[in-house]
Parts: structure tokens; sequence; C-alpha cells
């Protein structure tokens, strides 16, 4: 048993629904952890009492939080951040498919997967939702890195049978095997789970969503993860690919493939009755404000999804993505409602980034917070932690306006520690074994 004496702030319900108390801030805090598990996170006052011999650390300044989820991540294309020019279709066609043909190698995959686990950690994020490369060994090599952490991450090989280089593409037959090979070797060990990957629809044939379907059925305890709306030029490929389907998620729907352990990534091109069947069938969105910003892919409505009733949670994706740190993609999903006239609020922002995602999976049982018999995947904040953050912290006066500034100010150097199931497993400015 330890515990952890520091300011804490966490969600315990959706702030659109529960108002003021959506979330819990102990100005002095005491976090309770034994054996992994969250045992209590209340004031020092309070729960001190109740300590007996538990050692106590205390972090005079610094800011408890749940560890943050990624919802949308891809693992191959750390390589390829920052790559200039052009939007999606071209953009994949130019810098992504290279960068993820090198994924055939085992030993890239597996030493990209150790500096890409480090780097979440890094950013705070101890659960991330992740798309492999088509090849059976990036995922290996992911699974490998997050389990000797005892990391709770969900991947998949991602599923491509054409409109692809051919070092990228597999079949039908192959895809289907190396999947169920991924889910017999990893799901469900230590804190692993696997999500079925078709990437979209314009790189998987019918017969191969078919196939990612039946899979889904079969297996109750994996996810599935893919691209949905994301650009007008794809919108328009989809079209000519499928001129019978009533809009984009219709092609899911007819595959069997939108339900409550699906997410969808961007989400960005649909109207409000295509959220509303999202909702009824218990399916997810990605928000990935960066993303959606560096490819000019367009603006995604937040507050129709939301009202809805769609799960949403945000992701980085990177490589289209700009960042790992989920702060500052919040903080360009604020950027993205000034663009569309509306005015996303700290403390649904935050939701989003913990309990918010932890739903869109269907695991808010486990992480998203530090209710007591919580996984104990929580940060150390230093809001101090550059000059400029320091002061602009020092101004504030509420609470809301210190996690805005956060969102707007924050990088990874916010990050103090990352601790996964209790046990510390980043501390900033540490030399990397
Ligand atoms: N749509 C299909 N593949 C991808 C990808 O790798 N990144 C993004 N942002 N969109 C996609
Ligand atoms: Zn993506």
């Amino acid at each position: 048993m330890q515990a952890y004496r520091a300011a804490i702030f966490h969600l315990l319900d959706d702030p659109a629904r529960g108002g003021e108390s959506a979330h819990a801030f102990h100005p002095d805090g005491l976090l309770i952890v034994d054996r992994g598990h969250v045992i209590a996170a209340g004031d020092h006052a309070t729960l001190a009492p109740t300590l007996g011999d538990t050692p106590v650390e205390t972090l005079p300044g610094r800011l408890i939080t749940p560890g943050f989820i990624d919802l949308h991540i891809h693992f191959p294309q750390t390589d390829c951040i920052a790559a200039h020019g052009g939007q999606l279709l071209e953009w994949l066609e130019t810098h992504v498919f290279p960068a993820e043909a090198a994924f055939a190698d085992p030993a890239h995959a597996a030493e990209a997967a150790g500096f890409f686990i480090a780097e979440l950690l890094r950013n705070g994020t101890t659960t991330a939702l992740v798309f492999g490369s088509s090849h059976k060994t990036s995922a290996e090599a992911l699974f490998a890195e997050a389990l000797a952490r005892n990391m709770r991450l969900i991947a998949g090989k991602v599923l491509m049978d054409r409109h692809a280089p051919a070092a990228l593409t597999d079949t039908v037959e192959s895809g289907r095997r190396d999947t169920l090979d991924l889910i017999a070797d990893w799901a469900g060990k230590g804190r692993l789970g696997y999500a079925v990957t078709p990437r979209f629809v314009v790189t998987s044939s019918e017969a191969q969503l078919a196939m990612a379907a039946e899979v889904l059925a079969a297996h109750p305890e994996i996810w599935m993860q893919t691209h949905l709306a994301e650009n007008t030029a794809e919108l328009a490929r989809v079209a000519e690919l499928y001129p019978a389907a009533a809009d984009y998620l219709n092609i899911f729907e007819r595959f069997g493939l939108v339900g409550p352990r699906s997410v969808f990534a961007h989400c960005i091109h649909l109207d409000a009755p295509a959220f509303e069947r999202m909702a009824t069938a218990g399916a997810a969105a990605a928000f990935c404000p960066t993303s959606n910003l560096f490819l000019g892919s367009g603006l995604f409505d937040l507050k129709t999804a939301l009202s809805e009733g769609v799960k949403v949670g945000v992701g980085t994706d990177i490589g289209a993505g700009t960042s790992f740190s989920i702060p500052h993609t919040l903080g360009e999903a604020y950027k993205v409602g000034q663009l569309r006239g509306e005015t996303l609020d700290p403390f649904q922002a935050f939701y989003l980034a913990t309990l918010g995602g932890a739903r869109a999976l269907g695991l808010e049982d486990r992480i998203g917070n530090l209710a007591p018999a919580k996984e104990a995947d929580f940060l150390v904040l230093d809001l101090a932690a550059t000059p400029l953050l320091a002061r602009r912290m020092t101004a504030a006066r509420t609470l809301a306006d210190r996690l805005f500034a956060l969102t707007i100010l924050a990088d990874d150097r916010v990050v103090e520690r990352t601790y996964l199931a209790g046990v510390l497993h980043h501390a900033r400015g540490a030399v990397p074994p």
C-alpha cells in the first residue's frame, strides 16, 4: 500500500449531464493505492486517519490526475509525423505507406515499439487504441512492449487487401489467420486487448469486411477500429466503390461492424441522423483535432455527436496528428470548436480524455478516473513545468482556468510521473533504460 499527497482532479461523470458534481477536486488530496488498484482518492484531512502505517509521499505543488486515454493512434506512423504536403489520400500514398512498409522488418518494429510506448508514457497516456501496420509482427512488437509494462493497451494489425502497395496488402485469408493468431496469443494477456482493424472501406474488399465482422462476432472480448468520413476526396472514392450505400456509415452497418465495441476515427462528414444511428448501436467516435487540422480534413461536430448520444473520446492520430500530448490535443479541440462557433468547456475536455475515453471503450469499470477499485493508472503533473506555465498558473483564479491554460500551453514536460497499475513507469528527466 502506498499513498500520495497532492492536489487531485478527476471526472466522476460527463459534465454535460452531471454539471459541477461531475468532477472532483481536492486541493490537498490523498491518493491511496494497493496492489495496482485505487483504494481511495479524496481530501487528505478525511483520509489520513485511515492510513495506519501506509507510507505517504508528499508532492508539493503537484496535481494528480488519471492517465489519459488516446482513442486513436497509429504506431507505425511515428516516423512519418510532420510530413509536408497533401490531404488524406495523397498523404497516405506519399508518406504513410512507405513508412508502414518498413514494419515488415521485425527488428525495426521492435525498436519502434519501444520508442512508441515510451513516448505515450512521457505524455501521460496510459491507455491507447492503436493501429499497427498490416504486418502481424508490428502488432506483436507493440503487444510485447505494452505487456512488459503491464499497460492497458488495445491494438490490431491493419487489414487491407486492395488499393494499396503490394508490400502492404494482405488477403482475406491471411488477414483472418493473422488476426485470429494475434487474438489467441495476446488478447486478455496482462491488460492487453485486440481490435480487428480494417483500415477503411477503400482498402478492404467486401469479403475482407465480412471476415472482420465474422471475427468480431465470434470474439465478444475484442474491439473493432477503423476510419469513417474523414475527407471529402475519400468520401467521393467511397461513393464510387459503394454506389448502393445510403451513406458511408451504412457500409459498416451492412457488414455488422457498428456496435458497442466499435470505434470510428474522425466522423467529420456525418449528419445528425448518422450520429443517432451510431449512438443507438453504442458505437464510439474518436475526435482527432490535430490530425483533422493538419490534413485539412474538416471540423468535427462534437456538439451534435454528443447531443445525439454518441460516445466520444479524443485521439492523437499520430502520424497525421502532430503531438503525442493529449492535453495539447484538447487545446486543438478547443480551437476546432472556436472555428465552429462553439466553446469546449475545460471539464468536458478532460472528461473526453479520461472517463469519456474509458466509456467509449466500455472500460469505465476499470479505468478513466480514480474511483475506488479502478486500476491505478495515474499521473503526477507539474503545472509549473515551464516558466510561462508557472506564470500563467499564478495568474489563474479558478480550476477551470488552470485546466484550460494547461491544454493550451502543455506538452510532455508537464508530465512529471506516469504510473501504470500503481507502478512508476515514467519519471521526467530520468535516463531511459
Ligand atoms: N484513413 C485510412 N488510413 C488512414 C490513416 O492512416 N490515417 C488517417 N488519418 N486516416 C486514414
Ligand atoms: Zn488514423
